[in-house]
């Protein structure tokens, strides 16, 4: 079976080139969860590629903003082509009939883990059947959200009982949150399909925005998402523990970071230490470790280094101001990554309670968050300081008062 489909690569979008408005020549597409992280990037890609979009969802204040041409949410590059295509072959909605009048129906809703990190697959089922009444046995259905192993065979199931035939495809994402429409237009795209008449159906639709289409089975189609994101969380967790193992001595991390890296070639990927959050690393290791039947020692570990940082950072800062009881302390940045405005599973609100259950006071900062006291104030009254999220905005600052910043950020001899 033909497994891997080359086409000449083709790369349009951020700072390169976005077609204009062409309605009508590609096809119907709904995007359910349309207005979220990942469904606006690819309807605005799939928008700008002529095909006619629909992004379907609860959230009405994302529906008005987006119908207004305001993204919900920073994404570079996606504000040139929400202005070329709204109105015209891309729209926003919150109504759940426009689903019976589509070729194909995209799901990007979200699938958490629980409180026990157990994965949700109860969640994704409900908003299945929540649309299957609206949807019809001629339309392609695509599963888009990051999925626990065996999902996309369960509603393939569910689809034939309800339809007599499942035209059903796993397409996973795999972007860079705020990054997405420049990798939409050149990543790979990992295709599964319930059968050959849904992969090419998924194929005539994905060859048209990625540069090259990969297709498996979708139980590999499944992992090798988790597995993604699983491998940079266990890159950031190894790098945070030599940060702590090295930190804890006394000793300058980025020291010898930077002397295992220099001039050494299989060094180059080892990452800097840093708060490795966001919506998708931590509870896509933990889906994977629910797959693994909870033997995926690595994984596990990776979770309690990463997770325990912002308990070290505190502990760091503690021991260069002593007793944190009644000081200053500011917060700077609480976004899950740097120069987005993202604060979904941020660790930085972990360090914000640890230093506040410290009884410190917490001067928090964030030019991506209206409501935090401004930098200028912060670094004024601060006694002490923590970079949360290394912001292009903080790069200038040359702190005056003793401050942890485990991404090598600023000038360390200075502190
Ligand atoms: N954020 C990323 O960068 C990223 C990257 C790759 C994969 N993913 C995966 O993509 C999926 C979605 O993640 P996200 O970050 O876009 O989440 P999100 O919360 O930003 O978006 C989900 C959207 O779905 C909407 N929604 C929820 N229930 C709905 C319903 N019943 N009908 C219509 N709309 C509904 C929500 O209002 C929201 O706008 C997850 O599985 C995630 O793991 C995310």
């Amino acid at each position: 079976m033909e497994k891997t489909m080359n086409r000449p690569s083709h790369i349009e979008g951020k700072g390169i080139k976005v077609p204009q408005a062409t309605s009508g020549t590609g096809g119907k597409i709904c995007i359910i969860g349309g207005c979220g992280h990942v469904g606006i990037p690819l309807g605005l890609s799939l928008a700008s590629r002529g095909f006619d979009v629909t992004l379907l969802d609860i959230n009405a204040s994302a529906v008005e903003k987006t119908n207004r041409c305001v993204l919900p949410f920073k994404e570079e590059g996606a504000e040139e082509i929400l202005k070329a295509h709204i109105a015209k072959n891309l729209i926003a909605t919150t109504d759940r009939e426009l689903v019976r009048d589509q070729e194909t129906i995209v799901f990007v809703t979200g699938t958490p883990v629980d409180e026990h990190h157990n994965p949700k697959v109860n969640d994704v089922l409900k908003v299945i059947y929540e649309y299957l009444p609206l949807m019809n046995r001629e339309q392609l259905i695509i599963l888009r959200s990051t999925i626990f192993p065996g999902t996309t065979d369960v509603i393939a199931h569910e689809l034939k009982k309800h339809f007599g035939i499942a035209r059903l495809a796993f397409c996973p994402e795999r972007i860079l949150q705020g990054k997405g429409i420049e990798e939409i237009f050149t990543l790979p795209q990992i295709i599964a399909a319930s059968s050959d008449d849904a992969y090419h159906a998924a194929f005539s639709i994905f060859s048209k925005i990625a540069p090259k289409v990969i297709r498996l089975d979708a139980r590999e189609a499944e992992l090798v998402k988790l597995i993604t994101n699983t491998w940079r969380y266990l890159e950031f967790a190894a790098a945070n523990q030599f940060y702590m193992m090295v930190e804890n001595e006394g000793l300058d991390f980025y020291r010898v970071y930077n002397a295992v890296k220099d001039d050494y070639p299989r060094a180059a990927n080892f990452p800097k230490a840093g708060l490795a959050a966001g919506p998708c690393l931590f509870k896509d290791t933990m889906q994977l470790s629910a797959f693994y039947r909870n033997n995926f020692f690595l994984g596990q570990s990776a979770m309690l280094v990463n997770e325990g940082l912002p308990d070290f950072l505190v502990m760091q800062l503690e021991k260069k101001i002593g007793c944190l009881a009644g000081k200053r302390i500011a917060l700077l940045g609480m976004t899950f990554k740097a120069n987005n405005d993202d604060t979904r599973e941020s660790l930085s609100y972990k360090i914000k309670k640890l230093l506040a259950f410290k009884m410190a006071q917490v001067l928090v900062n964030d030019p991506y968050i209206d409501t935090t006291m401004p930098l200028d104030e912060a670094l004024a009254k601060a006694d002490g300081i923590i970079l949360g999220t290394p912001h292009n905005q903080y790069k200038d600052i040359i702190p005056k008062v003793p401050f942890v910043d485990c991404w090598s950020f600023w000038e360390r001899s200075k502190n």
